[in-house]
């Protein structure tokens, strides 16, 4: 059954990265209350097989309609990649990915030379590739997978010469082919973008994957009529599969707010 016009919008990710696009929805639209769920106990997804992905997103995703969601954002491009179908297929609301609007962009922005930076899962799935050349045929496109950035941003090392390094050591390649445009395809990334930006230089536009889902999400609910009405707004609710108060630190920082985590036994 359809979840309430007035219901949160669910969202989900391996971990803390999400919040980067749960920020951007709550700037986008001030209005709705957001229900966030960050698997830590599985991160990171990077690593996991295709199998199961899908299944932990399966779970969640239901849990969140479960809970009212009115509408689930997989804000996770490994998740994105490979369990997107199937959730379209299980639920009854409306799923948005964070891949389909930012390949939209890419083609609208007509980029000749884009570079992808993704988890060995989302670059193995080969979606962006085949998504790219279904709608922007005339772009070449190179994609690397760059595992190394999730646990350093997950340890929270936001500068410095560790983050350098890593950064530089998937520059090079990246430079080395002349890519007009890079898209920063996993959702921890945009917390880094800067650094990421710094080392690439000024001829480099950086595809920022959360401001453009937002859009997508909001022109959406909008056109679908979804968007809250008058109802007075609960505040957005985190949940994590297991909790530390690491994971609470950092998600501060993605959340760019002070925001507590609780602890949800979904796995039991
Ligand atoms: N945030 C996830 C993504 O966008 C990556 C983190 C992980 O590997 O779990 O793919």
């Amino acid at each position: 059954m359809p979840a309430a016009v007035d219901g949160p919008i669910g969202l989900f990710d391996s971990g803390v990265g999400g919040l980067t696009v749960a920020r951007a929805l709550a700037d986008r639209l001030p209005g709705e209350r957001l229900l966030y769920f960050g698997d830590t106990a599985h991160l990171p997804y990077g690593d996991k097989s295709p199998e199961a992905i899908r299944g932990y997103s399966l779970s969640i995703a239901q849990h969140l309609v479960d809970l009212g969601a009115k509408a689930i954002v997989i804000a996770c491009n490994s998740a994105s990649s490979v369990a997107y179908d199937a959730l379209v297929d299980a639920l009854s609301v409306p799923v948005f990915n964070v891949i389909d609007p930012v390949v939209a962009e890419v083609a609208r922005l007509k980029v000749k030379r884009v570079g992808i930076w993704g988890t060995k899962a989302t670059i193995k799935s080969g979606v962006f590739p085949a998504k790219l050349a279904a709608q922007a045929p005339d772009a070449a496109v190179r994609a690397w997978a760059t595992p190394l950035l999730v646990p350093v941003i997950e340890e929270n090392i936001l500068h410095g010469p560790i983050l350098d390094a890593v950064i530089d050591g998937y520059a090079r390649p990246t430079l080395a082919e002349d890519v007009t445009a890079l898209v920063l395809a996993c959702t921890h990334y945009p917390i880094v973008a800067a650094q990421i930006g710094q080392r690439m230089g000024a001829n480099v536009a950086l595809l920022s994957t959360p401001q453009i889902v937002a859009e997508h999400v909001a022109a959406t609910l909008g056109d679908r009529g979804l968007l809250r009405t008058a109802a007075p707004k609960a505040p957005h609710e985190f949940m994590v599969s297991d909790y530390t108060p690491a994971f609470e630190s950092i998600a501060q920082q993605f959340f760019g707010e002070a925001i507590a985590l609780r602890e949800d036994h979904l796995w039991g």
